[in-house]
């Protein structure tokens, strides 16, 4: 399986009808890209010098950015994640309406960084509560779809916008990843 065959936001084969976009958090959270900060090799696997390696595997920060409590519909917070380097500044937003990828008793607050993918256009300021959208992006007029993963709504850009993964322990909410590659980056994570 891979992130888009799971994406149900296209015409059905019969009929044309249009399907919601949104995707199982199982299915979020398979294609996201976390790793995990260890894991076990086989050196040699099948020799009589095999033997089982540590192996380092870079993972994403898990990053306290604000409390549950505190957010109010359709007002934007922003924060930094993965790091503090080129184009990490994200919104955090309680969208007030369920979203995929969602947290909370109403699945409705998602964050996404704020860099378009299409060439690098800032869309801080640009969210619409009353379509609970970014953008349209200053540059060429790119705008995405915060409830269905940052799909594109219109616009010059190819790429959904990345969603930034979250968990809530308590009141507190987390970063822990980042679904879609950021502008100007060959790794999320490095700046
Ligand atoms: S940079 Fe945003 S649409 Fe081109």
């Amino acid at each position: 399986m891979n992130a888009h065959s799971d994406i149900k936001g296209r015409r059905s084969a019969k009929g044309g009808k249009k399907q919601s976009c949104v995707m199982s958090r199982r299915s979020f959270l398979l294609t996201s890209g976390i790793a995990t900060a260890t894991v076990m090799v086989t050196m040699n696997a099948g020799t009589a010098s095999a033997a089982k390696m540590p192996a380092a595997v870079a993972t994403y920060p898990r990053k306290k950015i604000a409390k549950l409590s505190q957010l109010k519909n359709d007002q934007p917070v922003e924060f930094s994640y993965p790091d503090e380097g080129a184009y990490s500044t994200n919104m955090l937003v309680k969208l007030g309406t369920q979203a995929g990828g969602g947290i909370g008793a109403d699945r409705d607050v998602v964050a996404f960084n704020y860099t378009c993918t299409h060439q690098g256009g800032d869309m801080e300021g640009t969210y619409k509560g009353d379509t609970k959208s970014l953008g349209q992006c200053p540059l060429h007029l790119t705008t995405y779809d915060l409830t269905r993963h940052g799909i594109i709504i219109g616009g010059q850009a190819y790429q959904s916008l990345p969603q930034i993964l979250l968990e809530l322990d308590g009141d507190d909410i987390y970063a822990v990843g980042v679904f879609g590659l950021i502008y100007g980056r060959q790794d999320n994570l490095k700046a």
